[in-house]
């Protein structure tokens, strides 16, 4: 049995002797700017994106005789698609020692900076592995090779894996070996300084080999990591870098995308420099008038020889685009570092800023910044410059009243999500996440967890700049295992690593007001040993971070088992509203831990397919997901109703009645704000889930109205449901829910009454069971306090007569990166949008714009994302389409269709907005 508190030693590695060990520092933080070089010898460091310039190709090449595998992993019998999310997570299966050559001995030192025990730290063993494979070789010929620009999502083109047990990941292809090159021009002017490859994220195993020597690596596919290429790099030439990906297959319950498919920077330093997210900024005192500022430094110095530097920080404010605004405002001299060669050694330094313009939540707080410019200096010389974006703001989580940002309370409005950005797939996008967060905000969502894993650096500066709370998250697994070659694989080596380099990446956002170490991890069941694991990865969060809590989202644990006393806050799943048949734990847990705050980690995990209403409607609030009530399985989809969920889970309207029934609750995050690839409960032969409040198109199921209303009451809100467009329905029994912020209201069909409804307590929607359809009109009055709040209507459509686009936004950047996203809407002659209209569109370009995907929410849909053809699915479809780099004009993007008249709308792309 894998043992958590084996030692390192174990895997038979010498250790590394200290005293040659350099970098031991590693911490969180950004960049040096380029334009804050001045008249030194050595500019004072610089980060280029090198995501241009890239040959990929998925394999090994042919006849391959070194292995290149990072360690052997068990063999896969068998393939359980399907299971229910809340199954109880496995042991990890026996594996034998390899019995050929791994690569693990030579990765595991790319993680040192991270294992806070010298003694665990690893030495590399002799030799570069891999160094004779063609593909590593700088005369390699890799011309035939696919040219890619990063970030990219290998498996995203598909094709959709339609048969086998592929759903959970999303029938795409994204297991496999992928190799990527490119080559780098390293001046002769840079030999004084130290190069390092960062990359935000790799899906998965990644080795690095720089001009055929084998640099590192890491296994972890979503954390961020560092390689230190100084040694390897010839100065005045060209450098051929290489990264092998190798992605397993059966390793996610979700789409975790494969390849380079986040930012990769090449960063150039002094010798002498800021370490790797080198700063911690903490504002320990907080006030309107005033805030103390506290910012530590950690410098490394790569050199041969001692170093004795000066450290000053700047501080400036930032306006709401992230761009300074203004003089420094607050200065601190750390005094002077001295670091030994090869070694780190930290300043701290300290500020009290008058009037500070605090930090907060949306809408009711401004998510105001501030950037700290750190200066390290030689002989009165820049030598390097380090920035450090962050808020200052008040945090206190209490245990009966919630969650308070600078002393007022911010109710936990919040969803889960995944990182997959629909179809674009994994690939990072900024645009296509600032769209998901602008659409959560409007439905009045004020915070997002990561689930299950840390998220894109660029999602964390949305989430600092919209003003949204976070709670960011580490593991979806510990030692058992979720799916056979899940990270539980890797989790006894690597767990301290991961864990700290999210904490020192991460840990300057305003936004992050919690930390979770786990998900609904096996260690629930495991008592006292799973406590202790949890205890150690708490303790490590307290190391590296002591300004915030810990949790870990729990869906089985209970009150008097070991585990969630370890924890700082009680994150449930499921259980508030009650899973199956076990009642609502909030008052177990509540007077178990009276001093703990507890939240909905997961709340709902309700399903529904948008604009798929299927009769007879259940007469419950809640209920599971069964053929002819609320799904069907010949079609695959779930009615959107709204009044079914996963068997653990809950409607809505359930999951706010266990809210405001228990007010110490902090709030929750919804299971889920968007649809995701992969995961598609209850119909494992589908491509995406049914979870999102969103689909994956970005349109608004039902569903959003319900959390609207909730989490925006002052906003006047109506909202029936279903459409009114059921030709041979007419004289059946077609229940009418309204969706309203008001209190009560009146149903009319064609005019005449249904009656006059009120909601009582924990009632979320009002509800007419008995309506029988006629065509005409739909209408509902809405009331608050008596007064008449909002209305809404719904009319009977012909028969699907045209198209119309609406760009989200028509002026975008030329970048080759900002995107447009198209709705188009079936119509009927009357303008009146035809609800279950399923007409195949075509779409075309003109000018210098490029379709990039298509979509239509269909969760069922096999289409490749890439295709320009699309069926719209009840009545819409989405266009994405992305301004060509350094191609500014007139973009016209075109729809048409056989049986339809066609529709465009023109995009200007620009070199700057
Ligand atoms: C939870 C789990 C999530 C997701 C969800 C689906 O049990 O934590 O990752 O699987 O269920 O409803």
């Amino acid at each position: 049995m894998r043992n958590f508190f084996r030692s390192r030693r174990d895997e038979g590695h010498a250790l590394r002797p200290l005293l040659t060990w350099r970098n031991v520092l590693v911490f969180t933080l950004s960049l040096v700017a380029p334009a804050l070089a001045s008249a030194q010898t050595i500019a004072p460091g610089e980060r280029v994106s090198i995501n241009s310039g890239w040959r990929f190709q998925m394999g090994d090449p042919a006849g391959l005789t070194t292995p290149l595998m990072y360690d052997v992993r068990p063999v896969v019998t068998l393939t359980e698609d399907g299971k229910q999310a809340d199954a109880k997570p496995e042991e990890a299966a026996q594996v034998a020692a390899a019995k050929q050559q791994v690569l693990k001995p030579w990765i595991l030192p790319s993680g040192n900076a991270f294992i806070k025990d010298p003694a665990q730290r690893y030495q590399r063993p002799a030799g570069d592995p891999g160094s004779d494979v063609s593909y590593v070789q700088a005369n390699f010929d890799d011309s035939t090779w696919r040219k890619v620009t990063l970030p990219h999502d290998w498996a995203i083109t598909g094709p959709f894996i339609t048969e086998g047990p592929y759903g959970g990941m999303g029938r795409l292809p994204s297991w496999g070996i992928g190799w990527y090159r490119q080559k780098l021009e390293i001046p002769a002017s840079d030999r004084d300084r130290s190069v390092f490859l960062d990359i935000d994220g790799a899906m998965s195993y990644a080795t690095v080999w720089l001009n055929g020597k084998l640099v590192g690596g890491w296994p972890y596919g979503y954390n961020s990591f560092r390689l230190d290429l100084t040694s390897h790099v010839a100065f005045g030439g060209t450098n051929q870098l290489v990264v092998r990906l190798d992605n397993p297959p059966h390793s996610a319950r979700w789409y975790p995308g494969g390849g380079l498919y986040r930012n990769v920077w090449l960063t150039k330093t002094n010798r002498v420099h800021v370490s790797h997210w080198g700063t911690q900024v903490t504002t320990p005192q907080v006030s309107k008038s005033s805030a103390t500022i506290d910012v530590a430094v950690s410098i490394d110095n790569d050199s041969q020889t001692e170093a004795s530097v000066d450290v000053s920080t700047d501080v400036y404010a930032l306006d709401v685009g992230g761009k300074r605004s203004g003089g420094i405002v607050a200065k601190i001299d750390h005094g002077k570092a001295r670091v030994a060669a090869g070694a780190s050694a930290q300043v701290k330094g300290s500020a009290t800023l008058a009037n500070p313009r605090l930090w907060g939540p949306r809408p009711t707080q401004t998510p105001n910044r501030y950037v700290a410019v750190t200066t390290v200096s030689r002989g009165g010389k820049a030598i390097d410059r380090y920035e450090t974006r962050f808020g200052i703001r008040s945090l206190r989580l209490d245990p009966t009243h919630g969650v308070f940002v600078n002393d007022e309370r911010i109710p936990l409005n919040g969803v889960n999500n995944h990182h997959d950005l629909g179809a674009l797939g994994a690939a990072f996008n900024v645009r296509a996440a600032e769209r998901q967060l602008e659409m959560l905000q409007e439905m009045g969502s004020n915070a997002l967890r990561m689930s299950h894993n840390p998220p894109a650096p660029e999602l964390l500066e949305l989430t600092d700049r919209m003003g949204i709370l976070v709670m960011d998250e580490v593991f979806d697994v510990w030692e058992r295992k979720k799916t056979p070659l899940d990270f539980h694989l890797i989790f006894p080596d690597w767990h301290e690593q991961d864990l700290r380099s999210m904490l020192r990446r991460d840990r300057n956002h305003p936004s992050i007001i919690m930390w979770s170490v786990g998900n609904e991890v096996g260690e629930q069941y495991t008592g006292e040993h799973g406590a202790a694991i949890a205890t150690s990865l708490v303790n490590i969060v307290r190391e590296e971070d002591p300004t915030r809590l810990a949790t870990t989202a729990m869906n089985w644990a209970k009150p008097d088992m070991p585990l969630p006393a370890t924890v700082d806050v009680i994150s449930l799943n499921y259980q508030g509203a009650g899973i199956r048949s076990l009642p609502g734990q909030f008052p177990a847990f509540r007077e178990r831990f009276p001093d703990k705050l507890i939240l909905s980690s997961e709340s709902a995990s309700a399903l529904s397919s948008r604009g798929e209403y299927q009769f007879p409607v259940s007469g419950s609030i809640s209920g599971p997901v069964r053929p002819g009530s609320g799904g069907d399985p010949k079609t695959r989809q779930v009615s959107a109703y709204e009044l079914h969920a996963a068997d653990f889970g809950s409607s809505a309207d359930r999951a706010f009645a266990a809210q405001d029934q228990h007010p110490y609750v902090a709030g929750e995050f919804v299971w889920t704000g968007w649809d995701y690839l992969g995961e598609p409960t209850p119909y494992y032969s589908s491509r995406s889930s049914y979870s999102g409040i969103i689909d994956l198109a970005g349109f608004k199921k039902d569903r959003f109205y319900l959390y609207q209303a909730k989490w925006r009451p002052e906003l006047p809100l109506a909202h029936l449901l279903p459409h009114w467009t059921w030709p041979g329905r007419e004289g059946e029994v077609t229940p009418v829910h309204l969706i309203t912020s008001g209190d009560e209201a009146e149903l009319f069909v064609n005019g005449k009454s249904q009656g006059r409804k009120k909601r009582a307590a924990y009632e979320y929607r009002l509800r007419w069971d008995y309506v029988t359809y006629e065509p005409g009109e739909l209408r509902a009055v809405s009331y608050k306090n008596g007064k008449e709040w909002a209305t809404a209507s719904v009319r009977t459509a012909s028969s699907p007569a045209k198209l119309e686009l609406t760009a989200d936004r028509s002026k975008i950047q030329a970048d080759g990166q900002d995107l447009s996203f198209i709705t188009v809407r079936v119509l009927d002659q009357n303008g009146l949008p035809a609800p279950t209209a399923k007409n195949s569109i075509r779409f075309t370009v003109e000018g210098p714009g490029e379709i990039v995907a298509t979509d239509n929410g269909d969760p069922t849909s096999f289409v490749p994302f890439q295709s320009p053809v699309r069926e719209a699915f009840n009545g819409l479809a989405l266009v994405i389409v992305r301004g060509k780099a350094e191609q500014a004009g007139k973009v016209t993007v075109k729809a048409e269709s056989a049986e339809l008249e066609g529709a465009k709308v023109t995009l200007k792309t620009t070199r700057r907005l």
